[in-house]
């Protein structure tokens, strides 16, 4: 990798809602028409993380498998190391094998190092439940509705990390990455009332008042907290004003996509895409360094 961030998305050749796995998704809605300003929304997304100076790679569509186009689920990423998704539902455990052969094209160019599997016994949805936070060096990890809470062992062995668990509430906001954004500088964008209260209390401990940033009801049904920070950028779906205000005063400056055709399937930017580059110290990737 050359020191630019690295993401992984998915070509939206083959996307729509045609089945129902969590409460956002509406296949009544869904109309062919769809499909175009779903591939126009993915190309300005993937033009919003070029100009801010990121390589995406895409992984091909495949036909019958519509969630693809979120790879943030497809695996934890971090120091090269590649821990595979296992899915909760059956409508999308076929992309497991999708991104498999993914990983491994990616681990054949040197952008990956090693692939992991899951025991058995268990699920994980990826990066949409296992955040790394760069700032603190830790997972947070959602579970309940679709990760395990077995699989948090897992991550902190596979990548000697630890990992701080957090239980999710609401079928609405059912993967981490829906209610919980850590950005540069060490603030946090996160929507309290998508988390248990023992969750609540455990994200207090540890991020300060003054770091936290509480999102609004309307922030989090616009699916703003499912966003892509990059340095001082933030690249999120269409934004409350209030919110953009927010995080103007604290220094940060909000790229806005209109994603609505896959907030229609219940994600936005940042499941859209999985870094693939992430360290856990500076001299950790020993793939830059070769
Ligand atoms: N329709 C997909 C599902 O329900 C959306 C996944 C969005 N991914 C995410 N990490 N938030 O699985």
């Amino acid at each position: 990798m050359d020191g630019r961030p690295h993401f992984l998305m998915t070509d939206p050749g083959h996307y729509d809602v045609s089945y129902q796995i969590n409460p956002w998704m509406k296949p009544q809605d869904w109309t062919p028409q769809r499909l175009a300003q779903a591939k126009a929304s993915a190309g300005a997304l993937k033009a919003a993380l070029e100009d801010a100076g990121a390589a995406v790679e895409m992984v091909e569509a495949a036909a019958g498998l519509p969630d693809l186009v979120f790879p943030a689920n497809a695996a934890v990423v971090l120091d090269g190391r590649v821990l595979l998704a296992r899915f909760r539902y059956p409508e999308r455990q076929g992309e497991e094998a999708v991104f498999r052969a993914a990983f491994k094209d990616l681990r054949r160019r040197g952008l990956v190092d090693k692939i992991v599997d899951l025991p058995p016994g268990m699920f994980h949805e990826g990066a949409g439940d296992a955040i790394w936070d760069a700032d603190r060096k830790v997972f947070w990890a959602g579970f309940g509705p679709r990760s395990s809470r077995q699989a948090l062992p897992v991550i902190a062995q596979v990548f000697g990390r630890e990992v701080v668990g957090l239980e999710l509430a609401s079928d609405r906001f059912y993967h981490l990455d829906t209610c919980f954004c850590p950005l540069a500088g060490g603030k946090l964008l996160y929507y309290p009332p998508a988390f248990t209260p023992a969750a609540q209390a455990d994200i207090r401990a540890r991020v300060p008042q003054a770091q936290r940033i509480e999102a609004s009801d309307a922030d989090a049904a616009a699916f703003c907290v499912n966003a892509v920070n990059i340095g001082a950028r933030i690249v999120m779906a269409r934004a409350p004003d209030a919110l953009k205000a927010r995080l103007s005063a604290r220094g940060y400056h909000v790229i806005e996509v209109d994603l609505d055709p896959f907030i229609l399937s219940g994600g936005a930017a940042y499941c859209m895409t999985l870094r693939l580059d992430r360290t856990s110290t500076p001299t950790a990737n020993l793939l830059a360094a070769e």
